[in-house]
């Protein structure tokens, strides 16, 4: 079996059921044979790597580990879902506070066993705010960290597809920029059905707010639907966001980056973008929309901003004034 590349992957939650789909699918799509699994739940871990081994990938070397100093020393690539999941009736910021403290941690043991690893991707919510969180305490650079945003994405474009009777691939430009959570801003103006711009559709404005409803509370329906927070989706596109960095195909779906731009008027927040990925990391481009969409995106900056003072407040991260105390990058 050929890979992508021999560097050291670590998958961090490796126990829970986003990191090890996200195990299957590394050694699925041939990215890396070096994965190392790592997880606080020894017994949820231990019987993931069983299974991985059990799997059988031929040239596959997967270790597992409790130990932060082990997991992470040597890696070159790093994608995290470990931090606790939605239950029904929760919103993404209910978990704030104890993924945030986790992110802390994370971005700590980066900094004191790989400061050279080269990109990490962040699953665990609200995940714009726990990666900004690990981005401050990894003192990594900007464009080596992103967030698992393209959900919102894909959730648009299958609502916009199922509305048109078309397959989901002709759907394109469907994407959702801001924050991951309730407050995220839906864009339309760039989205064309089989190659038909949406604004010439004549779709009525009952049916788009449909539309944008079933985007916002695609995880919620997932949690009523299977009884547990959304893991196929988000184990798959996180994997093809590290395979776009590690030289594959490029990911073109909005992701989570580092905004501190005069020109927006955004300033020191995480939050999904216009974004690609690839061997040098994230970029992102300036969004263009229609003035309420524009102003739609505002309130979601508002709104990220406000549960960056939080955990400030909480005295997680610091304020924005020492942030280069921990990160000369920012
Ligand atoms: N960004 C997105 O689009 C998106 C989508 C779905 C879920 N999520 C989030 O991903 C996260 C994981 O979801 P899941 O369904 O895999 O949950 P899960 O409970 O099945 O797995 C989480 C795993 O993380 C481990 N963990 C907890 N604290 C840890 C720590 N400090 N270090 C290492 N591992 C730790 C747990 O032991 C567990 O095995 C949740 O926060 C969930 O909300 C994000």
């Amino acid at each position: 079996m050929s890979f992508l590349t021999n560097e050291k992957l670590v998958i961090v939650g490796a126990g829970g059921m986003i990191g090890s789909n996200m195990a299957q699918s590394v050694l699925t799509l041939g990215l890396t044979p070096n994965v190392c699994l790592y997880d606080i739940y020894e017994p949820g871990l231990h019987g993931v790597a069983n299974e991985i081994a059990q799997c059988g990938f031929p040239g596959a070397n997967i270790t597992w580990t409790t130990n932060p100093e082990e997991a992470f020393t040597g890696a070159k690539y790093i994608i995290s879902s470990g931090g606790a999941p939605r239950k029904e009736g929760m919103t993404r910021e209910d978990l704030l506070k104890g993924n945030c403290k986790i992110a802390a941690e994370f971005g700590e043991n980066i900094k004191k066993y790989c400061p050279e690893v080269k990109f990490v991707v962040v699953i665990f919510n609200p995940a714009d705010v726990t990666a900004l969180t690990a981005l401050i305490h990894s003192g990594l650079k900007p464009n080596q960290l992103t967030s698992l945003a393209a959900l919102d994405s894909t959730r648009l474009q299958q609502a916009l597809a199922l509305e048109f009777g078309v397959q989901q691939d002709k759907v394109t430009g469907a994407h959702t920029y801001g924050g991951h959570g309730e407050q995220m801003a839906v864009f339309a103006s760039q989205v064309k059905i089989d190659g038909k711009p949406l604004t010439e559709m004549n779709l009525a404005a009952d049916r788009w707010e449909s539309i944008k409803h079933s985007t916002v509370q695609g995880g919620s329906t997932i949690i009523k639907l299977r009884g547990r927070s959304s893991f196929q989706s988000p184990a798959h596109n996180a994997v093809k966001m590290i395979e776009a960095a590690m030289g594959g195909e490029k990911f073109t779906l909005p992701a989570g980056c580092y905004v501190n731009n005069d020109e927006l008027g955004f300033h020191n927040v995480m939050m999904a973008m216009p974004t690609t990925i690839d061997t040098t990391g994230v970029h992102y481009e300036l969004p263009k929309g229609t003035d309420e969409e524009m102003a739609s995106l505002k309130a979601s900056y508002n709104h990220l901003c406000k549960m960056r003072e939080e955990i400030v407040s909480l005295g997680i991260i610091p304020a924005v004034a020492e942030w280069k105390k921990d990160n000369n990058n920012l």
